[in-house]
């Protein structure tokens, strides 16, 4: 073995980069999201200016959320745990800070395209044609670095969180590449190759697979790394983790045409979109139940360690949202739920409870060690930040059942002779006070979020680095 192999280094820099651009995108992002849930309370909050109206603001939240926070975070933690669990250097560290800086710059295209207008109007897919371009090229050089790390693996076999990580990867540049083909116009407008019912097929195709491989499979790789360490336990049973991986992959591809029920879509596909969606539930609670289970003999740190309470709750939101999905994809139920905020608490108890809480609680976990630490400045803080996302997710996710309900009921009561019960604007009124809940669950977020990025900042002061930091022996 050469020199160089027997004492190579990690690459932590690109680790540590996207690990605080997650925790920056994270407050920027909450923070639109709070003013979106302050316009809905109280419209003049618009401005009466086209870049700061509730249409613009509210692609740009849900771009910078998603792929923003939850993108840096993704690439953070695949980064940071394919090194550790092949025990060898990320693949070239050049393309590697290319995802980075690339990444980066397509976030910014957003911030700067989304507020003028410019976008295609395929939500979650809102970028034009341009910024696509280098989305995909980013997006292949990520599926570089990572694949070819795993390639020059010093270890035997590929642990089970790198699979879902692999399949994050490899599924996200298909979605993205397909549903973004499109015919160029200007420098800033372009049409979709697919029209009509095809069009709204293909989108989501791709909304729900981004669903299902960005806000799912690769946190689902997070969940399989960060729980086990954190708790000091190995994963509860690494067979249910292999049948969890394949079931879910297999599974999720069908689901999408619950998003179109009673659409123009034919009823065959609603209905096989239906099926799938109820049948979903079982490799879901598999991977949940696997995580959950990973704490047996573990449960009392719970008490002490907010950074696992964190991780825990997360599967717990993971499991709630899981359960709901599948029931608001029968046909009955959606004939109720959609349109309502009933489908926005549905997204956020998964976007804040899962996606977010895990991301934290990963982040808690990573950034020390990034920093030559062995923990955050402050676990009081952490604690504190815990309640506040806790509470704040109940709050945000209580309002919107109560609202969705109120509205799905409100729209469909008829008087006898036949006439509705209630104009529209009756159902917005009656949502006032749910807007106002929801309000207050956001900004229990945002300052959970604030304190996260004080005890970052001290941890990451009082560090000393450990870039260049020796692998450990194999075995
Ligand atoms: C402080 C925290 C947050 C607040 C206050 C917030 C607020 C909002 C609001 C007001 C909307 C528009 C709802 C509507 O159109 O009626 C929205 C949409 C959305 N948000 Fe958030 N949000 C937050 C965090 C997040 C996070 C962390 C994610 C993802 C990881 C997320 C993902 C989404 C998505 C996907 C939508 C679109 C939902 C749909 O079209 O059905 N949000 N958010
Ligand atoms: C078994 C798992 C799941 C199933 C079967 C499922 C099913 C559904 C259904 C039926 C809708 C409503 C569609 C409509 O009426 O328009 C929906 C919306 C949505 N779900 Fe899920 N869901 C699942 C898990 C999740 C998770 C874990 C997340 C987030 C992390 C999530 C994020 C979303 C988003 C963002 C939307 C809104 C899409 C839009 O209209 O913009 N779902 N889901």
């Amino acid at each position: 073995m050469s020199t160089a192999l027997e004492h190579p280094t990690y690459n932590y820099k690109v680790v540590r980069q996207f690990a605080i651009m997650t925790v920056v995108w994270g407050i920027v992002g909450m923070f639109l999201g709070v003013i979106l849930a302050a316009q809905l309370v109280w419209p003049q909050l618009n401005l009466d200016l086209p870049w700061t109206s509730f249409g613009r603001l509210r692609p740009l939240h849900t771009n910078a959320v998603i792929f923003a926070f939850g993108g840096s975070a993704l690439m953070a933690t695949s980064y940071y745990v394919v090194q550790r669990t092949c025990q060898t250097r990320l693949f070239c560290d050049k393309l590697a800070a290319f995802t980075f800086w690339g990444w980066q710059a397509v976030i910014l295209s957003a911030v700067v395209t989304l507020p003028l207008g410019i976008t295609t109007t395929k939500e979650y897919a809102e970028l034009e044609w341009p910024i696509n371009i280098l989305i995909a090229v980013v997006w292949v050089s990520y599926a570089i670095v990572f694949l070819m790390t795993i390639k020059q693996r010093r270890t035997s076999h590929i642990y089970v969180a790198n699979w879902f990580f692999a399949a994050f990867i490899l599924t996200v540049a298909v979605l993205h590449i397909v549903n973004n083909a499109a015919i160029p116009v200007t420098l800033t407008y372009s049409t979709s190759i697919y029209a009509g019912t095809i069009d709204a097929m293909v989108q989501w195709w791709y909304g729900h697979n981004a669903v299902g491989f960005f806000l799912t499979a690769g946190f689902l790789g997070m969940m399989y790394y960060f729980v086990p360490k954190q708790a000091e336990r190995p994963i509860y049973s690494y067979r249910l983790s292999i049948v969890h991986f394949w079931a879910l992959i297999m599974i999720y591809m069908w689901a999408g045409p619950h998003h179109l029920h009673y659409t123009a879509l034919p009823n065959w596909a609603q209905s096989l979109g239906m099926v799938m969606s109820i049948i979903l539930l079982a490799p879901s609670w598999g991977g949940m139940i696997n995580g959950m289970m990973t704490l047996s003999g573990a449960w009392h740190k719970l008490r002490t360690d907010p950074t696992l309470r964190f991780l825990v709750v997360a599967l717990s939101f993971y499991g709630m949202s899981t359960f709901e999905g599948p029931m608001m994809a029968v046909k009955t139920v959606n004939a109720l739920s959609h349109y309502t905020d009933w489908t926005i608490g549905h997204v956020h108890a998964g976007a804040l409870g899962w996606v977010a809480m895990i991301t934290i609680g990963s982040m808690y976990h990573l950034i020390p060690r990034l920093f030559g630490r062995t923990e955050m400045h402050s676990v009081g803080l952490i604690a504190v930040h815990f309640w506040l996302a806790t509470i704040g997710t109940v709050l945000y996710i209580a309002a919107m059942w109560v609202n969705g309900i109120l509205q799905g009921l409100m729209w469909r009561a008829i008087n006898p002779d036949g006439t509705l019960m209630y104009t529209f604007i009756e159902s917005v009124e009656a949502s006032g006070p749910g807007y106002i809940v929801r309000l207050i669950g956001g900004l229990f977020w945002v300052i959970g979020m604030l304190i996260m990025a004080y005890n970052v900042f001290m941890t990451v002061k009082r560090s000393e680095t450990v870039s260049q930091q020796p692998l450990p022996q194999t075995a």
